[in-house]
């Protein structure tokens, strides 16, 4: 872990540490570029290079021990792979090692030397930046005094051809955004409750001048007709609200209509009376990290991205609990657009807030597209793991502008279907539809295919299902094991920048 993370100046003194990229040769062993040569005027740093355990391969970390003339005191050498496979996925799995080891040696400072490849210096220079800042997220924060703490080093980072300082900090900045995301996934549910997500929310405004911040609860929602939101949320004594948030771009657009970002923030998740088992009930705090990672999103946009288009966020916020107030299987409800509900099952919660949501932002927000985020199945868990998040979107301009975001990000997705049978699969006998199929087939479509009742098809929509990859079941990379990962924060500013 670091403590933070700076952006030096160019050139200047040696620094303490600089890393090396080397490719991996065609026989398997990797050799320094001829470029680098004048970083190695000793040759140590060639001689290293040429050691067997420096493969070249992806994250393959070297130490040289140049005796004279070396580039710093230590010089790392990082396989970065193929030349010919090399890009922005090889980058970001090989700089982590790199930053964790940097972090371990509390080197002050250190420089990157990567020889010419097809990827571009800036998306380099924002790799590196992401990797070093997403490794301050501090996982320490509910350590008590039974903890002894460890004092986390500093670093600066200086910038070169290959990693220039612009995008190092844009990198940075959009680390900040998500360790925000990352952080309130990660609060515990009875500190993280809805009214307290609606506060980070006005914080989050408060330092931009971008950003303002309208929270609906109590009288507001029900005359809004949160028919979903509200019964979600009534059995806690933590209200639920809706967390609106808009950017408005200090030179807009003419005419332009918001692109309106929507996520699940549900700060726990019991199951309500379809009561969840205790083993798939902990963890559950993260079931608001679709609203965590949204707001998240926000934030980068308003303090990195800075599109000349609006933005608005909605987090439908809500603890699906349980008391006598609760809501029931066999419920009806009716949503604001008229549609009815029956309730199957009040763990199939995430998809009745959304519903909702989906219903104000078509009517009241007028968007040019709506893209949804949230922990809504275990079921795609099963489809996809951890790799890929489910995506749905039958428009394809922007479904192929996501997909390019996920490709520079390295957020990935996948394409499932929408499908008629698959709305067929939720009418009921009693309402219109229900909000689960008892017979779980086809799980996390099914989820889908009940939100796209609350949507009209004339709106480019994307609904993204996070479940699986809102949280590091294990180490990933800079991510520590057992926090959340902000899938998504970057995904959306990259989205929202390539407009
Ligand atoms: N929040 C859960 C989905 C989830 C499961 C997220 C595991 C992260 C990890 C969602 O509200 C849920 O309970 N889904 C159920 C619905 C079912 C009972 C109708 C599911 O997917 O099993
Ligand atoms: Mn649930
Ligand atoms: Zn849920």
């Amino acid at each position: 872990m670091l403590k933070s993370v700076r952006v030096g100046a160019e050139g200047g003194a040696k620094p303490a540490a600089v890393v090396i990229g080397v490719f991996q040769g065609a026989k398997g062993a990797a050799g320094l570029d001829p470029a680098m040569k004048k970083l190695d005027s000793s040759g140590d740093v060639a001689k290293a290079a040429r050691r067997s355990e420096c493969t070249g391969a992806v994250g393959n970390l070297v130490e040289a021990f140049p005796e004279k003339n070396a580039p710093a005191a230590r010089v790392l050498l990082v396989g970065l792979g193929k030349k010919s496979d090399f890009g922005a996925a090889a980058l970001r799995t090989a700089i982590a090692p790199v930053a964790k080891r940097l972090a371990a040696t509390k080197d002050k400072d250190a420089r990157f030397e990567l020889p010419a490849s097809k990827l571009d210096p800036k998306a380099a220079g924002q790799i590196i930046g992401e990797a070093f800042g997403l490794l301050t997220f501090d996982k320490n924060e509910f350590k008590g005094s039974a903890t002894t703490g460890e004092g986390w080093p500093t670093i600066t980072l200086r910038p070169t051809k290959s990693a220039p300082a612009a995008s190092i900090k844009r990198g940075l900045g959009l680390a900040v955004s998500c360790n925000h995301a990352r952080r309130w996934g990660f609060t515990p549910p009875n500190i993280a409750t809805p009214d307290w997500m609606a506060k980070e929310a006005q914080r989050i405004a408060r330092g931009t001048d971008t950003l303002s911040v309208r929270v609906i609860r109590g009288a507001a929602l029900v005359k809004e007709k949160m028919e979903g939101h509200i019964n979600v949320g009534k059995a806690s004594e933590n209200p639920p609200c809706l967390i609106r948030l808009e950017y408005k771009p200090k030179r807009a657009k003419a005419g332009a209509k918001p692109i309106v970002l929507l996520g699940k923030t549900i700060t726990y998740d019991t199951g309500g009376l379809s009561i969840k088992p205790s083993n798939f009930m902990a963890g559950m705090k993260g079931d608001m990290c679709g609203g965590a990672n949204t707001l998240g999103a926000m934030h980068a946009i308003a303090t990195v991205i800075k599109p000349n288009v609006p933005v608005v966020g909605l987090l439908v916020a809500a603890e699906n609990s349980i008391s006598d107030e609760a809501y029931r299987p066999d419920d009806v409800l009716t949503f604001r657009n008229g549609v009815t509900v029956e309730v199957t099952n009040t763990d199939a919660e995430g998809r009745l807030v959304l519903a909702d949501g989906l219903c104000w932002a078509e009517a009241k927000e007028k968007p040019a597209c709506i893209i949804d985020m949230a922990t809504l199945t275990g079921g795609v868990i099963t489809a996809l793991g951890s790799t890929f998040a489910g995506l749905w979107c039958e428009d394809d301009k922007l479904r192929g502008r996501i997909e390019a975001a996920a490709a520079t990000t390295g957020e990935r997705t996948w394409r499932l279907p929408h499908d008629e049978s698959y709305r067929e699969m939720m009418k009921s006998p009693c309402a219109d539809i229900l909000n689960s199929n008892p017979n779980r087939k086809a799980h996390p479509i099914q989820g889908a295919a009940f939100l796209s009742y609350f949507i009209s098809d004339s709106i480019p929509w994307c609904h993204l299902d996070i479940a699986g990859v809102a949280d590091a079941e294990t180490e990933m990379g800079v991510i520590a094991k057992d926090t959340p990962t902000g899938w998504g924060v970057r995904l959306l500013a990259e989205y929202v920048d390539s407009l």
